[in-house]
């Protein structure tokens, strides 16, 4: 996608040492502001990460009448004055999502619950994503959706009211899927169930309790939402832990750079989240883990990342869905480590805000990386990056995040066009990278 912002960056002039406070869960984020707007009462919520994906999360609640109160100019800290399960009312136009498939998704289950009919767009990337996964669930709940390709495509219309319980049995170990049905499920009469062919996040499952909604996870992993007919605003505020995904990049760059010493302080470590950090450890990389804490219903660590020679590591399946958006920082882990990385059952690469799989593929080959790919991932000879090229991000915020930690360890400058959606996850990124001593700057215009 051609979005503009090009970023430069080139080899690190010295190891990258200090320690950074990166940005609030995403993920976590989103499911905050749904679940205080969709509260009775008042949820002061800290940590919240001001990236154009949340923020389009939060304005879309704002378009249905829910009164969002920033606390701060930084937008880390704000007060949902919700409205209740089925106190929306609906938007004057359309509700736009921007770059976020978790918005969407997550938002196509709220707006099932609704008795009135929404349309819901995104950006050009978003447009082109599968949104079956969630419309086909909501559907069989009773809810009506209309888009192009079958209600495959955005925008979306979902017309919803009086749902049924649903048994999802997914085909997709998607976290955004499961996390629909179940707020789909707030509104349907009897308990609804979800079963993942692999475990994914479990932020909602974590947070649902909080607002007094009970969620129950059996033997066999299947979730239950017996729904009772309300959530209620959380008495003390909620603490979003930093951002793993952020994280990743930070660490990676730190393993890379000879010399390096970085801790990234306070971050997520939901063992659903972790993968990447088992992939890298698997790979040799030395990660200490320091001051382990509990934040609300999560885990927290400072992680301190040294530089340590990388071999490559046949990725163990299980683990991809707990690492499926660290794979660009992996892949570009993985072409400066010794000998092959080898990654499979990862196709839901191909469907993410760009095709990570081809586009980190394109962008690593033209700085001087040996990789091949496959339908469902791809195999990775380390060596040398020789750096001195242009990439294409095609406006996917982690493969230029991930093309800028590769370009700290090439022979020569990386340009990194079509970047600017660094700010949908990690508006902070540069100043940030710049605070350790990496080599990396916006071009300017
Ligand atoms: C997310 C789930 C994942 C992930 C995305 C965030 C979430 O997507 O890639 O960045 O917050 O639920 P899938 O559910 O499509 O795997």
């Amino acid at each position: 996608m051609n979005i503009g912002g090009t970023l430069i960056a080139g080899p690190a002039k010295g190891a990258l040492a200090g320690r950074v406070n990166v940005p609030g869960d995403k993920s976590m984020s989103h499911r905050a502001v749904m679940l205080a707007s969709l509260a009775d009462g008042v949820t002061e919520i800290h940590g919240f990460l001001p990236g154009e994906d949340n923020l389009a999360t939060a304005q879309m609640f704002a378009d249905m009448g829910v009164r969002i109160e920033w606390l701060n100019s930084a937008k880390t800290s704000l007060r949902v004055h919700g409205v209740g399960l089925h106190g929306l009312k609906p938007s004057a136009g359309m509700l736009d999502a921007g770059n976020s498939g978790t918005c969407v998704r997550l938002m196509t289950g709220v707006l099932a619950g609704q008795d009135f009919a929404s349309t819901v767009t995104g950006d050009a990337s978003l447009c082109k994503r599968p949104m079956r996964r969630v419309a086909d669930p909501v559907r069989r709940m009773g809810a009506t959706v209309d888009g192009s390709d079958s209600g495959n495509l955005l925008p979306l219309t979902v017309r919803g009211g009086n749902l049924k319980a649903i048994h999802h049995v997914s085909e997709v170990a998607s976290a955004q899927v499961k996390s629909c049905v179940l707020l789909a499920a707030l509104y349907a009469e009897g308990e609804s169930t979800v079963k993942e062919p692999r475990p994914t996040r479990d932020h909602t499952e974590r947070m649902l309790p909080l607002f007094g909604q009970p969620v129950h996870v059996d033997v066999d992993g299947v979730i239950h939402l017996n729904p009772v007919g309300k959530l209620t605003a959380p008495a003390a505020p909620i603490h979003i832990p930093a951002d793993p995904s952020s994280a990743t990049f930070f660490a990676v760059a730190a393993t890379l750079v000879p010399g390096s010493d970085v801790t990234l302080e306070q971050v997520g470590m939901n063992p659903l989240r972790n993968g990447w950090s088992r992939i890298l450890a698997g790979m040799g990389g030395q990660l200490r883990l320091v001051n382990e804490a509990k934040v609300g219903e999560e885990s927290v660590a400072d992680i301190q990342a040294v530089y340590t020679a990388l071999h490559g590591l046949k990725v163990n399946p299980a683990d991809v869905p707990d690492a499926i958006d660290e794979f660009p920082a992996l892949f570009a882990a993985a072409s400066l480590a010794d000998g092959e990385f080898l990654l499979s059952e990862a196709e839901e690469l191909r469907v993410k805000e760009s095709d990570r799989i081809a586009v980190m593929a394109r962008a690593l080959i033209a700085a001087g990386a040996n990789i091949e790919e496959f339908p469902d991932g791809a195999r990775i000879v380390g060596g040398r990056l020789a750096g001195s090229c242009t990439v294409d991000a095609e406006g996917d915020h982690r493969i230029a995040m991930a093309m800028a930690v590769a370009a700290q360890c090439s022979e020569a400058d990386i340009t990194i066009n079509n970047a600017a959606a660094i700010a949908t996850s990690f508006p902070d990124f540069v100043p940030l990278a710049q605070s350790i001593g990496m080599n990396v700057h916006w071009a300017s215009v």
